[in-house]
């Protein structure tokens, strides 16, 4: 309960906030609130980079010139998920054309990479391999991707998004909490510390810790990000940035090549595009499973009356859960590069959705092991971070991008500045054995040259009257895509305001392994419930990092997850 006297501070605080930027009186059911405005709003992970994001906006940029600045000033203030080393994905909405796009900058395996490429000589899965070494760097899409985005879409030079992160990295920054804390403690510490150049670009000479509050200068970086500015994204591909890449990969055992890089191309895609009742979702392809398996989700939750069980309800958690484990299960079999391998788009159709809610009981759950990936009907109709972005002259852009795990491989390229991704343990390396994220995988999403590793990054757009309505998309590595479904049905059958919708709690299933992981915040009594009904419970630390914007009329209403701090929704 409240008190009353928080409450009237609190409302003081709110209507002093909306009476001095002339916005609406709102009355919000919850305690959450979101930020407002009319002009326009960048949410990301870094308050710092959405304030770059938002000015970018205010000098009379589009979303795209915004996204790119905030995407290029988080390789900086977020070392742990921003990136330059790495890829991503970006959909765009461009009010003028009428159309959404879909840039697949993904990384790609390098030519000499090959299916047995992380077995070791009993064919085992070398996870040190997988994880921690130069053979599990991907070709880096990231430069590539944001160049295209804007050269395409934006309205700005390249320079001038890409000069408030050469700032940052020359002059540095004063370092949050939460990234001192992640460099000062294990397993981070360690892996980067014991890399000369990680160690180098952040931790002091004597390999002590910043703490919150310092300064921290990347030098090497900000090289790189001159680079960029002086030669575009040549330098990175080609000039002198490749050099350094292709001079550590083969003093220490990587296979990126000058011509891996020379070859790399970003895609434009066409978005997947399915509905939700009166809402149309529109989302990442592959080589992203994120956007088929929101879709598929989504169908198959339709028939059920999600808002009259209640938000957190053991009722509600079960009905999401069963759709989870069938979608994961058909993820293991059916997911792959679409360049490399046939897609079944048949899961995102509503029949299929059909089928498989047949095996479903409200009663009882469906043991995993008794789930296998189904036989979708042909298509009847056609530490990861994200950030969204839309402009007051209607565009929206939904960026997810990553170097894999936090901090990546924990490789710094010599000279650079840049962690480099280890985005290769995407794939499946060995049928049967799990990834980094517990995901099963088989031929579909097997390793082979210039394939892209399969991702579960869903950055989405979802319309309402055939205007872009609610933007979201988060990191979490298996659990992006169960967070982006729970989020949006929050907002679609919940009703709640987006930051309600980002704050609440989650759960997530993948099938295997057969466990219901979930956020603290549910009631005992939904959990006895559950755990009743055979549900193994495992009481997960957060999941995921929501940034999303809703946008209603003329006002935009922008929420940053509070999970991770120091994250922020700004207005121009
Ligand atoms: O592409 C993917 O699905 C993973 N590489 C994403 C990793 C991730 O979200 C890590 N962040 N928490």
């Amino acid at each position: 309960m409240i008190r009353p006297f928080l409450l009237t501070l609190f409302v003081v605080f709110i209507s002093n906030n909306i009476a001095s930027s002339n916005l609406p009186i709102i009355e919000y059911k919850s305690i959450h609130h979101p930020v407002i405005s009319k002009t326009g709003m960048v949410v990301s992970q870094r308050l710092s980079a959405s304030k770059i994001g938002a000015e970018i906006l205010k000098k009379g940029g589009n979303a795209v010139d915004a996204a790119v600045a905030t995407g290029l000033a988080l390789a900086v203030v977020l070392p742990r998920a921003g990136n330059l080393g790495g890829g991503g994905f970006m959909v765009v909405y461009l009010k003028d054309e009428g159309k959404t796009i879909a840039i697949d900058y993904r990384e790609k395996a390098p030519a000499a990479a090959h299916r047995d490429l992380f077995l070791d000589k009993s064919g085992n899965y070398d996870k040190k391999k997988a994880q921690f070494s130069l053979l599990s760097a991907g070709v880096p899409g990231t430069v590539y991707g944001l160049h295209h985005a804007l050269t395409e879409h934006g309205t700005m030079s390249w320079q001038e998004v890409l000069e408030p992160a050469i700032r940052l990295a020359e002059e540095g920054f004063s370092v949050p909490h939460d990234l001192a804390n992640t460099l000062a403690s294990s397993p981070y510490k360690q892996r980067l510390s014991s890399n000369q150049a990680s160690a180098n670009s952040f931790y002091k000479k004597d390999k002590s810790n910043y703490r919150a509050g310092e300064t921290l200068r990347q030098p090497d970086l900000a090289w790189t990000l001159k680079q960029l500015h002086k030669e575009g994204p040549d330098a990175f591909y080609k000039g002198e940035i490749a050099k350094k890449i292709v001079k550590e990969m083969e003093l220490n055992g990587g296979l990126i090549t000058a011509d891996d890089l020379s070859n790399y191309k970003a895609v434009e895609r066409e978005p997947v595009v399915g509905t939700y009742n009166e809402f149309k979702i529109v989302s990442m392809p592959p080589s992203s499973s994120g956007g088929i398996h929101l879709i598929q989700m989504l169908n198959m939750l339709e028939p059920y009356q999600i808002k009259e069980m209640g938000f957190g309800s053991a009722g509600s958690i079960h009905i999401l859960t069963e759709v989870m484990k069938r979608a994961y299960a058909d993820r293991s079999k059916h997911l792959g590069d679409m360049d490399f391998y046939d897609v079944p788009f048949g899961l995102m159709s509503k029949k299929y959705a059909k089928s498989l809610n047949e095996s479903i009981s409200l009663d009882s759950l469906t043991p995993s092991k008794d789930i296998f990936a189904g036989d979708p009907y042909p298509y009847e109709s056609p530490d990861t971070t994200h950030f969204s972005v839309m402009d007051k002259y209607g565009n929206a852009v939904s960026n997810t991008y990553t170097l894999n795990f936090s901090y990546g491989s924990g490789i710094v390229i010599p000279g650079t500045g840049m962690l480099i991704n280890n985005e290769m343990d995407d794939f499946s390396s060995k049928p049967g054995v799990p990834n980094g994220y517990g995901l099963l995988g088989s031929e579909a999403n097997s390793i082979q040259a210039n394939k892209r590793p399969l991702s579960s990054m869903t950055p989405t757009i979802i319309f309402k009257d055939e205007e872009p309505y609610l933007v979201l998309g988060s990191p979490g590595g298996s659990r992006i895509i169960t967070t982006v479904l729970q989020v949006a049905l929050n907002v679609m059958e919940h009703g709640m305001n987006i930051a309600q919708a980002v704050n609440s709690p989650r759960i997530h299933h993948q099938w295997l392994p057969e466990v219901l992981m979930i956020e603290d915040g549910y009631g005992a009594d939904t959990e006895s419930l559950l755990t009743n009904k055979g549900y193994r419970l495992y009481s997960s630390r957060t999941m995921g990092s929501v940034q999303a914007i809703v946008r209603e009329g003329d006002y935009f209403y922008g929420a940053a997850d509070p999970r991770r701090p120091s994250s922020g929704a700004v207005a121009p």
